[in-house]
């Protein structure tokens, strides 16, 4: 029987998640305070050694970003942390889960990564309807300002670091890393053009690391129990543990850590009990919105960044949404595609255009203007040419589950 590892959600259950003494009776700020006692290129080195890749969505490796931050702009005074826990993929609740249960840990983590880059500032994005996490990251900051964790010469270093919460309004583009940046610095939530990327021009221009929530709930046990053991879990390619949220036609849906290397089968029938009513699984949605469907031919497949993307799927943030025998995979398009017009933000005519424009084949499928396989050819055309001249990535992902329909559904769609 197949079993789940906690390393981001460790201390769920166990601890009170709004008193830190607790937090700290486990072990917690340990980390943290050996690592103020070290060079911060250590830090850094352990960091690329685990091979952690950001479980935001695009799996780049932490370390490296930490590293790039770190070198960028060596005079620059003033670098900056932001946890991004905007959370806006569909289908995906892992950060939600970690700042209600864990805030601690992930505010550890960001402090261990504010410490590696040089940043004195770092700020949490946060999700505006997350309210019982806001009310707790809050807290979590306010006792560890008091014991002086957070603050100046923390544990009688030279470091000194603050903490800010700021909110998200629903954008799930402001999700985004660079939009994210805009709205933060008070602008409206339109996507910036990469390169520069954060590392080099950041929030107001300087050096910024982004992390996602579960990335950085990871570091603390990584400069803990150091890399070497890290790497041990998990697959060659993508080490480490992951939080998988599973909805839709199962038994038992919800959140499940376990090592990378799963497989789909496994999580669905072992972890969250199989399909519902005794049904066949028909088809799962991969890495939420911006994700892939895949069917049974992908069920003994390791869940992994690279091995999925060897069958044409994503892992993205974790998001399995799982579809039985009798579901409709036009709707499920559908309500995607919706979603995707109603979060596009109309800065790039691709986008603007293109978005109602994949809805209006929709349309025109239901209505039997055209046919099956007509519609799929036009939506694959239509995103694909988003996906080379849209301006940032929102207008890239329509692309990804129709590609996906071709692939694994051609006949059935
Ligand atoms: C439209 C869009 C929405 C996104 N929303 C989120 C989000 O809510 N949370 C998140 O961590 N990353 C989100 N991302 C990914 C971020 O841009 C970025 O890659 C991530 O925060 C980096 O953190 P990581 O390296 O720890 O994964 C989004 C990306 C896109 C294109
Ligand atoms: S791709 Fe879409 S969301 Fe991105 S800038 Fe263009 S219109 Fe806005």
């Amino acid at each position: 029987m197949i079993q789940e590892k906690r390393i981001t959600l460790k201390n769920l259950g166990k601890i009170n998640p709004e008193s830190i003494d607790d937090y700290i009776n486990v072990g917690g700020y340990k980390a943290f305070e050996k690592t103020v006692g070290r060079h911060h290129i250590e830090i850094i080195d352990e960091m690329v050694k685990s091979s952690l890749r950001g479980r935001g969505g695009a799996g780049f490796s932490a370390g490296l970003k930490e590293k790039f931050t770190s070198e960028a702009c060596l005079r620059c005074e003033q670098k900056y942390l932001i946890c991004n826990a905007d959370e806006g993929e569909p289908g995906t609740f892992k950060d939600r889960i970690i700042m209600e249960n864990d805030p601690h840990l992930m505010l550890e983590g960001m402090l261990i990564a504010a410490y590696a880059i040089g940043a004195s500032k770092a700020y949490i994005y946060i999700r505006g309807e997350y309210y019982k996490s806001i009310d707790r990251i809050n807290k979590a900051i306010s006792a560890a300002k008091e014991k002086g964790i957070i603050g100046k010469n923390v544990f009688g270093s030279a470091f000194s670091v603050d903490v800010e919460v700021k909110l998200g309004a629903g954008s799930y583009l402001c999700g985004e890393e660079l939009t994210l940046l805009e709205s933060l610095e008070g602008k409206r939530g339109y996507p910036r053009i990469k390169p520069p990327y954060p590392a080099e021009y950041g929030l107001y221009g300087k050096p910024t690391l982004i992390n996602n929530v579960e990335t950085l709930a990871t570091i603390p046990t990584i400069i803990e129990k150091g890399s070497d053991w890290y790497t041990s879990l998990g697959t060659e390619n993508s080490p480490g543990t992951k939080i998988f949220t599973i909805s839709g036609d199962v038994n038992k849906p919800g959140y499940y850590e376990t090592e990378m290397g799963i497989t789909l089968r496994e999580l669905i029938y072992e972890l969250a009990g199989g399909i519902k009513d005794g049904k066949a699984f028909y088809a799962a949605i991969l890495g939420g919105a911006a994700g892939t469907f895949v069917n049974e031919s992908v069920l003994d497949t390791p869940m992994g960044f690279d091995t999925l993307k060897e069958k044409g799927a994503v892992l993205g943030s974790g998001a399995i949404m799982v579809m039985s025998e009798g579901r409709s995979l036009f709707d499920m398009t559908n309500s995607i595609l919706e979603f995707f017009k109603h979060e596009s933000c109309g800065k790039c005519v691709p986008c603007r255009i293109g978005m109602p424009q994949l809805l209006h084949i929709m349309e025109n499928l239901k209505n039997n203007k055209i046919g099956r396989i007509e519609a799929l050819d036009l939506l694959l055309y239509e995103s694909e040419f988003m996906a080379k001249s849209s301006l940032c990535p929102l207008g890239q992902s329509p692309i990804l589950p129709i590609k996906s329909l071709k692939q694994y559904f051609e006949n059935e769609f």
